[in-house]
């Protein structure tokens, strides 16, 4: 007996469909290791898990020939499954079909597996391989991505949103990504920027090439547009799958707990001596990281970038953690303005999520400087401060070295909220350091009778007066002071202790950060 003839229509049009744009353009898109849209969803959901919607979905556009080549799914493939058990929804673009470009039909897909995401509480991630706005299209393109921006920020603080570009992204269609809480680019195959090198040169006759411009480097070290650097599409998925397992669902949930093998009363008795007792000498603060958390793991953001600020996820006794830390080996681990503004970004999505903040402290000041000052430090660093005084999930603190000046301020201490502020015995909170600060205070006796031995008794008498923590821990400033190697104990017990921690806001429409 024959076929229905419905039955045989149904898998013609499927067979189609899930031939996108062809043999000859799909291989060409899978030159250089690529996977192609649909290879790209079974890698980043749990194998079979992934449910398509909006498969028979096409263009309504007829300019330009394009009656005859609309595909079905229109160059997007949408749809829900599971990461690591975990419901999420998700896009690829199809770059064999029409390069990928959003239309007016295909970002409508696009909006309502967000839409699906919004109600049921679950990430969103875009896997970005596009030309940018469907040119044919005109106006009902731009008005496709537009609807798109409006739906990633109503999504924005409600549930995760990552973007993966994995091939180009070009012009606004860009600002979807930016609109997102982390973009992943890959290596010498992803590219972002609004204008590309051909309009760039005939605009402003710069030459510049499009990994300079774009590239994945570009984004990571230079711009800061992207926050975690992969070298090909497996990774770059993979990364997806371990960002997420720090993640909650949405903004009413925690983090899922990992069981926890790692003792959570081990001592690090070799953090008694990590830290060198030189205030000059530098150190890696990941490493101290790394001595404390969970198994040594220490998941790090913007890794390439600002480099001076260190943030990023780990675990304390199987809770997910956001960790900010100055890292003196770079730019004496002073804040400038990219720092702060990296770092300013991470608190507020830790606090949009229900995520804890650890923040190390180890800072001489905001860094000095002419072009700190008209890149807007000022402006900049409220950022960071803004975010730390707005941010009400748990805030613990530890002083591992140096916090000086407005810094100290800043980096989640007691006057803004900070839940448990611990230092180390060595520690030293003032103003300033002590050079700079004799040169000041005792200006006019140094250069009327400046005898080194004068300079060396105030030198002297002022590290003995601030270069401790117990004036702030006299004070009520510092909760607890600390043996380098109890670290660990000590943060995930007041960890533990503010689990239950609830705090709100004035209520308003909103605050008006210093962007
Ligand atoms: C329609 C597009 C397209 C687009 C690419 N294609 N971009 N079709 N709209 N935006 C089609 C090409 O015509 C081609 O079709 C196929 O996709 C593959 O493109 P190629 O150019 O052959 O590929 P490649 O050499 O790899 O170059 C990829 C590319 C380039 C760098 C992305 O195509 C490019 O520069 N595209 C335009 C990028 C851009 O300027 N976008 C801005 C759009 S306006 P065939 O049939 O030949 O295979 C925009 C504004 C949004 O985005 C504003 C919102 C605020």
């Amino acid at each position: 007996m024959s076929e229905r003839q419905g039955y045989q229509d149904f898998k013609r049009r499927n067979k189609a469909a899930l031939a996108g744009g062809g043999k000859e353009r799909i291989a060409r898109q899978c030159r250089d290791d690529r996977l192609t849209a649909r290879q790209r969803l079974e890698f980043l959901f749990d194998e079979g898990t992934f449910q398509e919607f909006g498969r028979f979905v096409t263009h309504r556009c007829h300019d330009f020939d394009m009656s005859e080549k609309a595909v079905a799914g229109d160059a997007v493939i949408t749809g829900s499954g599971y990461i690591n058990g975990r419901l999420a929804h998700a896009y690829a673009l199809d770059f064999t079909i029409l390069g990928g470009s959003f239309s007016e039909a295909n970002t409508a897909k696009v909006c309502q597996a967000l839409d699906s995401a919004m109600q049921q509480g679950t990430p969103f991630i875009g896997l970005n391989d596009s030309g940018g706005s469907r040119i044919q299209e005109g106006v009902d393109g731009l008005s496709g991505v537009a609807n798109l921006f409006l739906k990633n920020t109503m999504a924005s603080g409600v549930i995760p949103q990552i973007s993966a570009i994995m091939g180009p992204c070009a012009g606004g269609a860009s600002y979807s990504p930016a609109l997102t809480d982390f973009i992943v680019m890959i290596d010498g195959k992803s590219h972002m920027f609004i204008t590309g090198p051909e309009v760039i040169k005939a605009v402003t006759h710069e030459e510049v090439t499009k990994e300079e411009l774009g590239g994945a480097i570009t984004h990571n070290q230079q711009s800061g547009v992207a926050h975690f650097l992969t070298h090909d599409d497996q990774e770059c998925l993979a990364l997806i799958r371990e960002l997420l397992s720090f993640l909650p669902q949405n903004n009413v949930e925690d983090s899922p707990r990992k069981k926890c093998l790692d003792d959570p009363r081990r001592s690090a008795t070799s953090l008694n001596e990590f830290i060198p007792e030189d205030q000059k000498q530098a150190y890696d603060m990941r490493e101290l990281i790394k001595k404390v958390v969970d198994d040594g793991y220490f998941f790090e953001v913007q890794e390439e970038y600002a480099q001076n600020l260190v943030i990023g996820f780990a675990r304390f006794n199987g809770s997910s953690t956001g960790i900010i830390a100055n890292q003196p080996s770079i730019l004496a681990g002073a804040l400038d303005s990219n720092a702060s503004r990296k770092g300013a970004r991470f608190i507020r999505f830790c606090d949009a999520f229900n995520i804890p903040i650890v923040t190390f402290t180890d800072v001489p000041g905001f860094l000095p400087g002419k072009q700190q000052e008209l890149d807007g430090i000022i402006r900049d660093g409220a950022k960071l401060l803004f975010a730390y005084c707005e941010a009400t999930v748990p805030k613990i603190c530890l002083i591992t070295r140096k916090a000086y000046g407005g810094a100290y301020c800043v980096m989640s201490s007691k006057h803004i909220r900070g839940d448990y502020n611990f230092a180390y015995p060595d520690a030293e909170i003032a103003v300033m350091g002590s050079e700079g600060a004799v040169n000041i205070i005792y200006h006019r006796e140094l250069t009327e009778n400046g005898s080194t031995a004068f300079k060396d008794q105030k030198l002297a008498e002022y590290q003995e007066t601030f270069s401790n923590p117990y004036i702030a821990a006299k004070r009520g400033y510092i909760d607890e002071i600390i043996m380098p190697a109890d670290t660990r104990f000590k943060l995930i017990s007041a960890l533990e202790r503010l689990r239950s921690k609830k705090q709100k806001n004035p209520p308003k429409k909103h605050g008006n950060m210093p962007l």
